[in-house]
């Protein structure tokens, strides 16, 4: 462990934990309150960190926090981004301990222990790295290059404001490459980084049938029953061979060459284990595809809920006049998330059986991202990772998504380095979410690390 970080381990601890007890969840507007507060603390450390300028930019939902230092024009720029807010913590009663009062617990998988409370690992504790890794590199005067970082408050519910931020602070958004740790790596022992986001298309569907609730004994049988009919037609987006049935909606699916397969093929994977890790006895999907495949470069199309009728206790006959549900797809290379969102509606309404109506109410979107590896800055991630854990890092696409991502491309031309440091059993947006104490030490490291390799890749790539 570098010298500077294990003579402030405790610290670095401490300031973590601090921010992790605020309770700032994005979706709850009565914690509005809070997820400032979480800004202004942000803030606060940054500039403590040696940052000189640091702003909290009101926008129209909950505030960015930017910072910049620019030691010298000419030199390259890193822009950070990551956020400081959180998922609610629902449901509350699975929570081991409270998730807004931090315990440090040792775990089969982070001996060294870890960080319980929400927002530990996603994105707070990984946000923080880079505030210890800057405040490493100002201390030893060893900063070689300038840095802007853009802490935003809205990733959990679609970076709305973001990209509105984007474009009314364009002139100061300037950079060479944009540094993020938000994603995962394998495992402790399997360095790993990023080099594809899924993207998304979020719906929400309404059926109706009769205009009113009806007494199920006197009208079932001829009364079209919503519930009955929205499963119906939800089991059959799907068909045998795990594929999605909505018309069109792999006409513009990327198809990976087989080179390209075996590469990211090469990140280890054992089912046994992940079965175990989820509690299940088997998997689904698209045969023709491992795995990892099925969950990082092949689209999706889940239920993520679905209500109507009576749910409260003990039993009511009634056939409902209403069922709901709410739908993702994840998406991948080349799919684009409003043209999926049309076939859904175009398709969902072609397929309501007589006697319903449905409305198909479109939420939040993002486009999907791939990031090249033959790039300076990918080199210098990859070094980084290389030189802190000894072995090299595989490139590995992600399945989730940060939809702000491929924004930043389209706006500021920046390509990102997506350099996380989690584990898929860190339990993020679920009960019990933690960070490894080792993963945030070696991630602080990492990231120091990864500044002069950059400059110099990035310098002798210009000449
Ligand atoms: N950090 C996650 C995304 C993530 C986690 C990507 C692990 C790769 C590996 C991010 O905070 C997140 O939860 N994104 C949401 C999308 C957003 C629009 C709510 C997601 O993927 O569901
Ligand atoms: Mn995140
Ligand atoms: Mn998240």
């Amino acid at each position: 462990m570098h010298p500077y970080i294990k003579a402030n381990k405790d610290r670095f601890l401490n300031e973590l934990i601090e921010l992790l007890k605020i309770p700032s969840i994005s979706a709850d507007s009565a914690y509005a309150g809070d997820v400032k507060r979480a800004a202004d603390m942000v803030a606060l450390r940054l500039k403590e960190a040696g940052i000189p300028t640091v702003e909290v930019v009101e926008t129209p939902g909950h505030p960015v926090v930017f910072g910049e230092k620019i030691i010298d024009p000419n030199l390259p720029t890193v822009m950070v981004y990551g956020h400081y807010d959180v998922q609610p913590p629902d449901p509350v009663e699975l929570w081991d301990s409270p998730p807004f009062e931090p315990v440090i617990k040792k775990t089969d998988i982070h001996p060294d222990g870890a960080i319980f409370a929400r927002g530990a690992c996603d994105d707070k504790g990984q946000m923080y790295m880079h505030v210890k890794a800057l405040e490493l590199l100002n201390n030893n005067n060893e900063l070689p290059c300038n840095v802007k970082l853009m802490i935003e408050g809205e990733e959990e519910v679609g970076s709305a404001n973001l990209a509105w931020f984007l474009e009314n602070h364009r002139e100061k958004l300037d950079c060479d490459i944009i540094l993020i740790s938000d994603t995962g790596i394998i495992d402790n022992e399997t360095p790993s980084i990023c080099v594809g986001l899924r993207g998304l298309s979020y719906v929400e569907v309404e059926v109706t049938g009769p205009n009113r609730d009806l007494h199920s004994g006197l009208y079932g049988g001829a009364a079209p029953n919503p519930l009955n009919l929205l499963s119906k037609m939800v089991a059959s987006l799907q068909d045998e061979k795990g594929r999605i049935t909505v018309k069109g909606f792999y006409d513009d699916v990327e198809v990976l060459s087989t080179e390209m397969r075996e590469e990211l093929g090469r990140a280890p994977f054992d089912e046994e284990a992940f079965k175990k890790s989820i509690g299940i006895n088997g998997v689904i999907g698209e045969a023709e595809y491992s795995v990892p495949e099925r969950m990082s470069i092949r689209p999706t199309l889940d239920v993520n809920g679905m209500w109507g009728g009576y749910t409260g206790e003990g039993a009511k006959t009634v056939i409902p006049s209403k069922a709901y549900a709410k739908i993702s797809m994840r998406l991948v290379p080349f799919q684009n998330p409003d043209k999926i969102t049309d076939l859904f509606v175009k398709h969902f309404e072609s397929i309501a059986p007589e006697g319903v109506t449905v409305k198909v109410t479109p939420h939040h979107g993002g486009v999907p991202y791939v990031a090249p590896t033959d790039t300076p800055a990918y080199q210098a991630a990859s070094d980084a990772m290389e030189s802190a854990y000894g072995k090299k890092p595989v490139p590995v696409r992600s399945g989730g998504s940060i939809p702000i991502v491929a924004l930043f491309e389209e706006k500021l031309g920046a390509k990102s380095i997506l350099m996380g440091f989690g584990l898929n059993s860190d339990a993020i947006h679920s009960p019990n979410e933690h960070y490894g104490l080792f993963n945030y030490f070696i991630g602080i490291e990492t990231i120091a690390k990864f500044y002069p390799n950059f400059v110099e890749r990035h310098q002798s790539n210009a000449q």
